[in-house]
């Protein structure tokens, strides 16, 4: 269905559509371990079943031509090969072509143009990740049309982190790009930032649903608040080793860093610190609950990190407050947090099958009336990591 109507659009579009294939990659919703990922902590993310389709076409020329079925106002947008520039170029085409100019940096050269058509089901600016998605199906697309088969998927997801950094300017960790390149059906990854090592933790949540709510309060100023979280735990590293041996602040536990904590200068940036540590050591703690089959107590520490994030990571704001509170009213529900990077965005929430529809309403209301505007709620289930559709 999904490809008919694309192929018809790439066709109205770009004309021929002969060699075209169609690629696929997913969002992913974080269920716990937030703003670990640049401290060398855990996190415990999974790919969903909504995501980013594209299809692409290689060109004779060096001609790199782009049309979204989700930004149509847009029309077709182009460049050539010659025309990448890192941490200027606008629009959603910066993440594919960013992708693109990454694969040159590592040296797999881009050979070919491409008429690339793009068409996603994440909410834009959400918190679901649909900007790593885009930029994992740009990798999967490349490494398959140009044959690069020793890149393996572990690469996509840094290749994916590499460009939105240098290239789109958000110093994100490895979380977002590794959950979608690595994602499994029924499974969230227990994956370690610091060694990147990952195992697979069955998700069997029987009796219960996972169920995101989208603030529909776009990031704005995010990127810049969330490039700042990231140098203020990095300065209150600094002042740890001044003390302490250590590389990153996942290698502390909630004792160590209470010892060495009147090391670091700063209030603000103690506080900062402190949600990363005990964040990671929450998500250990949480995986083992979940495996342990105790997804009550799971869902106490989803809450806990949210409370964190709340008041030591200042990162959620009155919309995702609300919805967690709201939440947290409902009859049925395990937990409930925000997920992402915060400042907007979604929140995620375990909720008891029969007690999902009540909580959609009753949520959806209260935020309504006290922020103004609708919230968007979507049952999910996890998806496989990317693929060709
Ligand atoms: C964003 C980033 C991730 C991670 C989360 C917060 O999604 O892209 O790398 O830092 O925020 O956990």
């Amino acid at each position: 269905m999904i490809k008919q109507e694309m192929m018809e659009c790439f066709e109205k579009v770009f004309g021929e559509s002969e060699g075209v294939k169609g690629y696929f990659a997913p969002g992913r919703v974080n269920l716990i371990g937030e703003h670990t990922d640049y401290n060398g902590g855990h996190v415990f993310p999974c790919a969903l079943t909504i995501g980013t389709y594209m299809l692409a076409k290689k060109r004779y020329d060096n001609k790199l031509r782009f049309y979204s079925m989700n930004f149509e106002n847009l029309g077709m947008l182009q460049c050539t090969l010659d025309d990448f520039k890192p941490l200027e170029d606008k629009h959603w085409i910066a993440y594919p072509k960013g992708v693109m100019w990454t694969f040159e940096q590592k040296g797999y050269k881009v050979n070919s143009g491409f008429d690339i058509l793009l068409y996603g089901n994440i909410p834009n600016g959400s918190g679901l990740s649909s900007s790593a998605s885009v930029e994992v199906v740009t990798g999967y697309m490349l490494r398959d049309m140009l044959g690069y088969n020793d890149i393996t998927n572990v690469d996509l997801a840094l290749f994916g982190q590499y460009s939105e950094n240098k290239y789109n300017g958000v110093n994100c960790g490895i979380m977002d790009q590794f959950a979608i390149a690595m994602g499994k059906a029924d499974h969230a990854i227990f994956l370690d930032t610091n060694t990147l090592k990952y195992e697979y933790a069955p998700v069997k949540l029987e009796d219960a649903r996972i169920v995101i709510a989208c603030s529909n309060k776009k990031r704005g100023l995010g990127d810049s608040k969330y490039n700042e979280r990231r140098s203020q735990c990095e300065s209150a590293l600094a002042d740890i080793q001044k003390v302490k041996d250590i590389k990153n602040l996942g290698e502390l536990s909630s004792e160590e860093f209470e010892a060495v904590k009147s090391s670091i200068n700063d209030a603000v940036e103690a506080t900062r610190a402190k949600h990363a540590v005990y964040e990671n050591e929450r998500t250990v703690k949480a995986v083992q609950l979940l495996m342990d089959n105790k997804v009550d107590e799971f869902g106490k520490l989803m809450n806990d990190s949210h409370t964190s994030l709340r008041y030591d990571y200042e990162v959620t704001g009155i919309e995702l407050d609300t919805l967690v509170e709201e939440a947290w009213k409902c009859e049925g529900v395990i937990g409930s947090r925000m997920t992402g990077a915060g400042f907007g965005g979604c929140t995620v929430s375990i909720v008891k099958n029969e007690n999902v529809d009540a909580f959609i309403e009753n949520v959806g209301k209260a935020y309504k009336e006290k922020i103004g505007y609708a919230a968007d709620f979507y049952v999910v289930d996890i998806g496989d990591g990317p693929k060709e559709f």
